[in-house]
């Protein structure tokens, strides 16, 4: 595990989702209540591109069939209606240092 900058402070704005390549990975930037998280980028449900998504009241809501997952930490809030239980996103540490956002991969 490494800690590698993703974008400068400010880039995003609050609400916003950002699609960051790190070390040939796609990860998932968000930024919500001022903190920003990371998880892996493409829905458990049926690999759906989370940064198509939205965060609502502190949750990210895949457009393709409404699973609800946790920012903080990649846990389903809610699966999909019908669809029985799926598994949660990856999730990965971030931090701002130096004006910049790093996110551990
Ligand atoms: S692909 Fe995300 S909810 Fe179905």
């Amino acid at each position: 595990m490494a800690w590698y900058k993703v974008f400068k402070e400010g880039a995003i704005k609050d609400g916003d989702l950002f699609k960051a390549t790190v070390e040939g990975k796609e990860v998932l930037v968000m930024k919500d209540g001022g903190n920003y998280f990371a998880t892996s980028c493409y829905c458990t449900h049926e690999d759906y591109d989370l940064s198509e998504g939205f965060l609502d009241d502190h949750q990210l809501i895949c457009p393709n069939h409404f699973a609800t997952f946790n920012p903080k930490d990649g846990s389903v809030v809610s699966p999909p209606e019908g669809s029985g239980d799926i598994s949660p996103l990856k999730s990965y540490k971030t931090k701002v240092e130096d004006g910049q956002v790093m996110v551990e991969v």
